[in-house]
């Protein structure tokens, strides 16, 4: 019933027909981006979805009848995701999952507001694992273990989480970005939703923050089908699994060996020398 997908290569990084497209990435180059719609940029399966929501409840002033029919897709499109294109107008904000090199020109200077987004990056491949797995247009891995492989090769879609985070901090002087943290929306959603709101030139009293807050739940997100994604049953074999899985900091530990783990940490050591950026991996 569903489409053939295949994966194809841009610049040595795979991505995944029909949710991608050469055409689309090639004209991406050149899009002139509006420096007043805030572009969220992160590597798959670290909390993007959780700051479209935040952000887009910030713009609208904690009104979340005003943005509650309006998928979160729809609210903040990913710009490589087949069909964007120039006629889509209707949104405050825009999402990527690109790496520094393949996002558009236009966004890489200081009047572009960016908000990064980051998560540990063992349950970053524990995420991603599961989510290939329910996912028709992903190939289904091997197992954990191979997935594992491959995501520390790279050899997955968007490419290697490592470079992902690497060349966008390193750009970070040169850009007007707020990096924000999965671990840090867990440990405390309201000075995360405070900071994020000053950066997009927000005030928000006390109600509007207890309002965005409740809205911003895993069980509310998790409900609610504007940002279920259970309406989603092209994208998504919901018998194997949901978008929304479990939500936690730490989920790792029930997945990767001891042997695995070290492995992991190792590989870290060497490809995150020099950056000043360290992971809460545990709560
Ligand atoms: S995607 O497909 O790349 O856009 O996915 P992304 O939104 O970046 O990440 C999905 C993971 O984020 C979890 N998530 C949340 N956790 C806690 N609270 C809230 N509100 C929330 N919203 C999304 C989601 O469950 C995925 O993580 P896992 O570990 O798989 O549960």
């Amino acid at each position: 019933s569903n489409q053939p997908f295949e994966y194809f290569e841009l610049n040595g990084i795979s991505f995944a027909s029909p949710l991608h497209s050469l055409e689309l990435l090639e004209w991406l180059k050149d899009f002139e981006m509006d420096p007043d719609i805030p572009l969220i940029v992160s590597y798959p399966k670290s909390g993007t979805n959780w700051v479209q929501q935040m952000a887009s409840l910030i713009l609208a002033n904690g009104n979340i009848d005003s943005v509650k029919d309006k998928i979160l897709k729809h609210r903040a499109p990913w710009i490589e995701f087949v069909p964007f294109k120039p006629g889509y107008t209707d949104y405050q904000l825009l999402t990527t999952h690109l790496n520094y090199q393949m996002v558009p020109s236009s966004a890489k200077n200081r009047r572009m507001k960016i908000i990064y987004v980051a998560r540990n990056p063992k349950d970053v491949v524990v995420s991603f694992y599961h989510y290939h797995n329910c996912h028709h247009y992903l190939k289904t891995p091997k197992d954990f273990s191979d997935f594992l492989e491959q995501f520390i090769e790279g050899n997955v879609i968007y490419g290697s989480w490592f470079d992902h985070i690497r060349d966008w901090y390193n750009h970070k002087d040169e850009l007007n970005m707020l990096f924000v943290t999965y671990e840090d929306m867990q440990k405390d959603i309201r000075s995360v939703i405070v900071k994020v709101a000053s950066f997009l030139n927000k005030m928000l009293d006390g109600k509007t923050l207890e309002s965005i807050v409740d809205h911003c739940t895993f069980a509310y997100m998790k409900t609610n089908a504007a940002t279920n994604y259970r309406a989603e049953l092209k994208h998504f074999n919901h018998d194997i699994g949901h978008f929304f899985r479990k939500g936690i900091v730490g989920d790792w530990k029930n997945h990767f060996l001891v042997a695995q783990n070290e492995w992991f940490d190792s590989i870290y050591q060497e490809r995150m020398a020099g950056l000043p950026l360290k992971f809460d991996y545990d709560l």
